[in-house]
């Protein structure tokens, strides 16, 4: 990969340890995928910041780093093992909040910013269109690749640190033009509001590792978060085209590999193989993290009613969200926790929980592995009349 002298310079340690180890890091996955140079990214975001997912080892890597690096781009953060001001509410130990602490105090040293959320273009960092960005988050990459237009490949957790801190990323995968080329096209036929996230699962079980070419199904922001973070989790794919304002590339090619038709059936059959039981010890909202409009509509469905049930319910939400709807989040706090900084996913549920619904298809690929959890999928309305009367 061809360096330009600055970036030799850090590259030889000129400009200290940890610049030199991230752009190491950089050097060495650019010559991996064949990339001929890094380029500038306006943002990143670093996935691997819950104590649950990094442990122990995770911690002295990110504070050895932390002791001399900065970022020098905006930076965001996904999502922490707990609320970092509800944590107790949550059931969870002081020592795993000391150790989830120590992260925090990381990340904040080298001046990434407390966005503690998959959602960081909900939270005023949504890429502009064709601009380079370095994110982690598999449900945040495929939103700014498919729905705001910009060019990031699924980074890893390291990856992103190491883009932050120089500011760059090494151009290969969708940062080029010929990678963002549909080569499946799925149509998607009946598919009612609340199968979305259905839709999107098995859309990405459909996809594989080929972009698709999604048609049939005009969607909100917040059906896309949904859509296609159940997208990136069954499928190897972190964009997908669709017909509303499509890319260039869609315009560019009109010939696919395989055409694949998603219908009600498709959908009832998969929603039923997801559906599990009844019995459940959590009622988990907000994978990717709900956004203000999902929080009040909520909110509007649930007023006036009472609580019904004994399983615990907790909304997921970024922390702008949360404050942008104190009226919404009062509402829902009669029904459960209205959590921030933190997800389903990555607080350790497992050692509270052992069943858990959900409306996300995100989370029904994660909850029974990385959360050791029964896991049943209801839509949205299913769950809230499961907890209200
Ligand atoms: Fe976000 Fe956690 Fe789901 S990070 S996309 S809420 S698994």
């Amino acid at each position: 990969m061809h360096l330009t002298r600055a970036e030799e310079g850090t590259l030889a340690g000129e400009e200290g340890l940890s610049r030199q180890k991230a752009m190491e890091l950089l050097v060495a996955l650019g010559d991996i995928y064949g990339a001929r140079r890094l380029i500038p990214v306006a943002s990143a975001q670093v996935s691997g910041a819950s104590f649950k997912t990094i442990g122990d080892a995770g911690i002295s890597w990110l504070e050895e780093i932390a002791a001399e690096a900065t970022v020098s781009v905006p930076a965001m953060v996904n999502p922490l093992g707990l609320d970092m001001r509800r944590w107790r509410s949550m059931g969870l130990t002081a020592e795993f909040h000391s150790k989830q602490a120590r992260i925090v105090k990381a990340y904040d040293s080298m001046g990434l910013l407390p966005v503690y959320s998959c959602t960081p273009y909900l939270a005023g960092h949504r890429p502009r269109r064709g601009q380079h960005v370095a994110w982690a988050e598999s449900s945040a990459t495929v939103f700014a690749n498919s729905v705001a237009g910009a060019r990031t490949n699924r980074e890893g957790g390291p990856s992103a640190l190491a883009a932050a801190i120089i500011g760059k990323t090494a151009e290969y995968g969708l940062h080029l033009e010929e990678n963002r080329v549909p080569r499946v096209l799925v149509k998607l036929k009946s598919v009612s509001e609340e199968h979305i996230p259905i839709a999107g699962y098995l859309t990405g079980k459909a996809a594989g590792n080929r972009i698709p070419m999604v048609a049939g199904l005009e969607m909100t922001d917040d059906q896309h978060k949904s859509f296609g973070a159940a997208v990136a989790a069954t499928g190897a794919v972190s964009m997908y085209a669709f017909d509303r304002h499509g890319t260039e590339s869609m315009r560019a090619r009109r010939t696919y590999e395989e055409r694949i038709v998603i219908d009600a059936s498709d959908i009832r059959r998969c929603t039923e193989e997801l559906s599990g039981d009844d019995d459940w010890d959590l009622v988990s909202i907000g994978c990717p993290h709900c956004s203000v409009r999902e929080l009040k509509s909520m909110a509007a469905k649930l007023k006036g009613k009472k609580r019904k049930g004994e399983e615990d319910v907790w909304f997921c939400t970024s922390r702008k969200a949360y404050a942008a709807c104190p009226e919404a989040v009062s509402v829902l706090r009669r029904f459960g926790k209205v959590l921030c900084d933190t997800c389903m996913v990555v607080a350790p549920i497992e050692e509270i929980y052992a069943r858990t619904a959900t409306n996300s298809g995100k989370a029904m690929v994660y909850l029974p592995t990385l959360g050791k959890q029964k896991a049943s999928f209801r839509t949205t309305d299913q769950l809230l009349e499961a907890i209200s009367r």
